[in-house]
């Protein structure tokens, strides 16, 4: 049986942490209103089709026509998928892979990835990497799948020309079509032009389409991550099922029955009223350490912004960092109990792993080691948990849960649906557009025009 995951905010609230640190009844019940507003709006826009993501899940034809790509590549003796994107067109796709794959699944034999390829994001130009990519991926068993919604992005550019050089020479032209898909903008009328387009003419590849109305960093569950997932074997009946459950809690308008608006306003009460300038997002998984690293450039990108709706200058955004349970306890827990009260904490708990380590009844000349005896790693880590919140708690450090009952493509989907619809809804408390990048893209021109390009 799917089940939902839980939203806990009580620890982040004033009666945990105290006036100056949590959230107020007075405080919630102050910003319901203006969270109404903002659903109105985001509901009108919702049925404007302005922003895609929303919707992602329903488009039933875009789902089939992925399934049955893959279908098509899969038998391909395709032991190798890489990547070649960068920021929403790589993050997504890696968080889902850390979540849903077994750990160290590019080591694992053909039958212990259940003949799936191996997966290389190739999220950099880093020349290092990029060779060792190329030496560890023999063209012919290879899939190679380009990724950019503007179809210009220099580093990607740069890394498609390198493959399709190599697959060239090594393969032939008219092999390219069997090692290279391209996922990019559609070509519609008044769309912007993707370079990714005459490629994908030149050498006859099979092309997806990312909508118009969905952002790089909103499109993971597009053909930019759904296509990978595909291939590598994931649910994505689960997938839309999980984005299904949670858009209907999502479509709630006030923050009882509505996790993603409450955590949003939570965030922004703490940011704006409590100085709670960083918002840190600890799995205690490492299966969702890079659902953390997803969150950071959805929050990050979308809402440090210079200008809000008025075009006055207001600097807004928190700063997302990601942390991972337990690790990071012995790198950064210092820090964030006896450091700058400036942080709002997100725990990320799962209520049942699917296997469990036991701790054996060993080293019996210990009599330290005791406590530890005949328990589970897992039972350690849920007091490792349980340890660090109470901790931050005693220090007055604001903290929400999320628990996911199991990690599954279900339990996933709902939580990266969740921030999606967390991000949208914070973007309309800051009063800046969520669904825009305008400082990225100076940079890309910049570099552009270094390269020699048009800037
Ligand atoms: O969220 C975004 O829009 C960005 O992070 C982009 O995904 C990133 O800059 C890559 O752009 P593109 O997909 O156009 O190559």
């Amino acid at each position: 049986m799917e089940q939902n995951i839980l939203v806990d905010i009580s620890r982040a609230k004033a009666s945990a942490v105290g006036r100056d640190h949590g959230v107020t009844p007075e405080e919630l019940g102050e910003i319901e209103g203006r969270v109404l507003e903002a659903h109105a709006v985001l509901q009108q826009q919702r049925a404007e089709r302005q922003y895609g993501f929303f919707d992602l899940y329903r488009d039933a034809a875009m789902w089939q026509a992925v399934k049955e790509e893959a279908a098509r590549f899969s038998p391909n003796g395709c032991e190798n998928l890489v990547i070649l994107g960068i920021g929403g067109s790589a993050l997504g796709i890696t968080a889902l892979h850390t979540a849903l794959n077994p750990p160290y699944y590019n080591l694992l034999s053909g039958a212990g990835r259940k003949r799936r390829p191996r997966l290389f994001v190739m999220d950099n130009i880093d020349p290092m990497t990029f060779r060792a990519m190329l030496r560890l991926c023999p063209p012919q068993k290879t899939l190679f799948n380009a990724i950019s919604k503007s179809g210009e992005t220099a580093e990607t550019m740069a890394q498609l020309m390198i493959v399709v050089e190599m697959l060239e020479k090594k393969l032939g032209k008219d092999a390219l079509k069997d090692h290279l898909v391209v996922t990019t903008s559609p070509r519609a009328e008044g769309a912007p032009r993707s370079l990714l387009h005459p490629v994908a003419d030149a050498y006859g590849l099979t092309s997806f389409a990312i909508p118009l109305n969905v952002g790089g960093r909103f499109s993971v569950f597009s053909p930019v991550g759904m296509f990978p997932a595909a291939i590598l074997g994931m649910d994505l009946d689960a997938m839309a099922a999980g984005c299904a459950a949670m858009d209907a809690r999502c479509s709630q308008p006030s923050l009882a029955d509505n996790p993603a608006y409450l955590r949003a306003a939570v965030q922004y009460l703490l940011d704006t009223r409590k100085g709670k300038t960083m918002t840190v997002m600890m799995p205690y998984a490492d299966s969702l350490r890079d659902v953390a690293d997803w969150f950071r450039q959805l929050w990050a990108e979308s809402l440090g912004k210079r200008l809000n709706y008025e075009g006055e200058e207001v600097y807004a955004g928190q700063t997302p960092i990601k942390a991972l349970g337990v690790t990071d306890q012995h790198s950064q827990v210092q820090l964030y109990r006896e450091g700058p009260n400036n942080k709002v904490f997100t725990m990320l708990e799962v209520g049942r792993f699917d296997k469990t380590v036991r701790i054996p009844d060993a080293l019996q000349q210990v009599e330290g080691l005791n406590y530890l005896r005949n328990k589970s790693l897992n039972k350690l880590l849920a007091a490792e948990l349980r340890g660090t919140m109470d901790a931050l708690k005693m220090s007055a450090r604001p903290v929400m849960r999320i628990t996911l009952p199991r990690v599954n493509a279900h339990t996933v989907a709902q939580l990266l649906y969740m921030l999606e619809v967390e991000t949208a809804m914070a973007g309309r408390l800051y009063r800046v557009n969520a669904f825009d990048q305008p400082g990225v893209e100076e940079g890309k021109r910049i570099a552009r025009r270094l390269m020699g390009g048009e800037g």
